[in-house]
């Protein structure tokens, strides 16, 4: 099967690290999530994690420069074999541009990009649930997905289940109005390449990974 290049696009909490996680295994893909690159950065405290901590833990965009040069390394470290689903990157213009000219000097190209579309109420009542692996990456959610043991984690079974700090109210507010202002530019942008998916992220989480399954398959094909 040829490699497939995805983005997964979509304001915080709509489900793109659910979904990535969902349908990696079943594509050969492989999830690049600049959220949890940088988490790791600032994990290892590194001089990026500490550069970008308090950016973050504000509900910010961290530079273009950065994040960019972050991912495109992601993507060289994967090669040109595997297929990658980019999670959270591009979130605006400039990255955008800056991601399609270096897939152009790696002869790659972007075979679809998944829109979730999620209204902002259900978007807090999903974020303020939230609780993640800091250890693993896995994503669970107090109100309909907890883990069986409170604080541990049922895949990696160590106690590293928390929330996350720019997952409080105040936080969220602010990451909502960057996305709205920095990233819904990028579903024109998009879409004018003809390249865009847009799905109801307000079913069940296997309805949506349905969904997207459907047009994982077509990508690249036609
Ligand atoms: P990042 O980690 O990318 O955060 P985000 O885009 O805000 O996305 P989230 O991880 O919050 O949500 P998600 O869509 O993955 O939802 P999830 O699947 O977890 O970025 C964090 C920060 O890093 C940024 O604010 C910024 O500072 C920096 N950064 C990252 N990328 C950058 C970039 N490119 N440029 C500059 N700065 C950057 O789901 C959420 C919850 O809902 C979970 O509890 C889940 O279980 C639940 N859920 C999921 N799907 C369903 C469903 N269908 N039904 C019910 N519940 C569901």
């Amino acid at each position: 099967m040829a490699a497939k290049w995805l983005i997964f696009l979509g304001p915080p909490g709509s489900g793109k690290g659910t979904q990535a996680q969902r349908v990696c295994g079943k594509f050969e893909l492989t999830q690049l999530s600049s959220g949890d690159v940088l988490r790791h950065e600032r994990q290892i405290g590194s001089d990026i994690g500490n550069r970008v901590a308090a950016i973050m833990d504000s509900g910010q965009l961290v530079s273009d420069e950065l994040i960019t040069g972050v991912m495109l390394a992601a993507i060289d470290r994967l090669g040109r074999e595997r297929g990658f689903i980019l999670d959270g990157f591009p979130r605006t213009l400039p990255q955008a541009e800056s991601l399609a000219g270096g897939l152009r000097e790696r002869g790659m190209h972007l075979d679809a990009v998944v829109d979730l579309l999620l209204d902002d109420e259900e978007i807090i009542r999903r974020i303020e649930g939230r609780r993640v692996c800091v250890e693993c990456g896995a994503t669970y959610n107090v109100s309909f997905l907890p883990p069986k043991v409170e604080g541990v984690c049922d895949k990696c079974g160590r106690p590293s289940v928390i929330q996350r700090p720019d997952d409080r109210r105040d936080v969220v507010a602010t990451r909502l109005a960057t996305y709205r202002r920095q990233t819904v530019p990028l579903i024109e942008y998009y879409e004018r390449q003809g390249c865009l998916h847009v799905v109801d992220a307000s079913v069940p989480a296997a309805e949506v990974e349905e969904r997207i399954s459907r047009i994982i398959e077509r990508a690249g094909s036609a």
